[in-house]
């Protein structure tokens, strides 16, 4: 009778252990499985992201009619980016007419920290009042610390009317 036992307590803990030992695979194929997801889902996303800046690339963002903006004369203005969606963001502008139906916008953020600039009509130069940047009339570095020119969207003179494209980072990348 006692062996009986002893034989039902071994089949009890070799099944409890066949229990554990399945639920330990599944464990480790389910935090596997998780980070194959995490490891993929990014991975993914850098693949499809083509297709996305492609359309993102497809938009014109209107700033102003051309003659708003006078030769020599940096004028402040603002774009609606990501107008369609539900939080559109307002991003403030420079905008230099150089001449020659040449156009610069240029966002309204020094390449050091992001701090607002101001265009000083005196010195013909923008100065970032945060740490002592300064650019010259064509968004490039006079002094302190900004590491590039200035960043500018692509412009676009179509009808009169200026349209901003994708942002250059220091005039030149996309940004992604
Ligand atoms: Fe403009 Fe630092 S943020 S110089």
């Amino acid at each position: 009778m006692a062996q009986v036992a002893e034989e039902h307590s071994e089949a009890t803990t070799s099944g409890s252990e066949l229990s554990r030992r399945n639920f330990f695979l599944r464990s480790i194929g389910a935090i596997g499985g998780l980070i194959g997801a995490i490891v993929a889902v990014p991975a993914v996303g850098f693949l499809l992201s083509p297709l996305f800046e492609k359309h993102k690339k497809a938009g014109w963002i209107a700033v102003g009619p051309v003659t708003a903006f006078p030769q020599g004369n940096p004028t402040l203005a603002s774009i609606v980016t990501d107008a369609s969606s539900e939080m559109p963001f307002k991003q403030g502008v420079y905008v230099v007419n150089q001449g020659g139906g040449n156009f610069d916008i240029f966002r309204l953020n020094c390449t050091h920290l992001g701090c607002p600039y101001e265009w000083n009509p005196a010195a013909q130069k923008f100065f970032c009042p945060c740490h002592g940047g300064v650019f010259d009339l064509s968004g490039n570095v006079v002094a302190g610390p900004p590491p590039r020119p200035l960043d500018r969207y692509k412009p676009l003179v179509k009808q009169g009317v200026l349209y901003a494209g994708e942002l250059l980072l220091g005039g030149k990348q996309p940004v992604a």
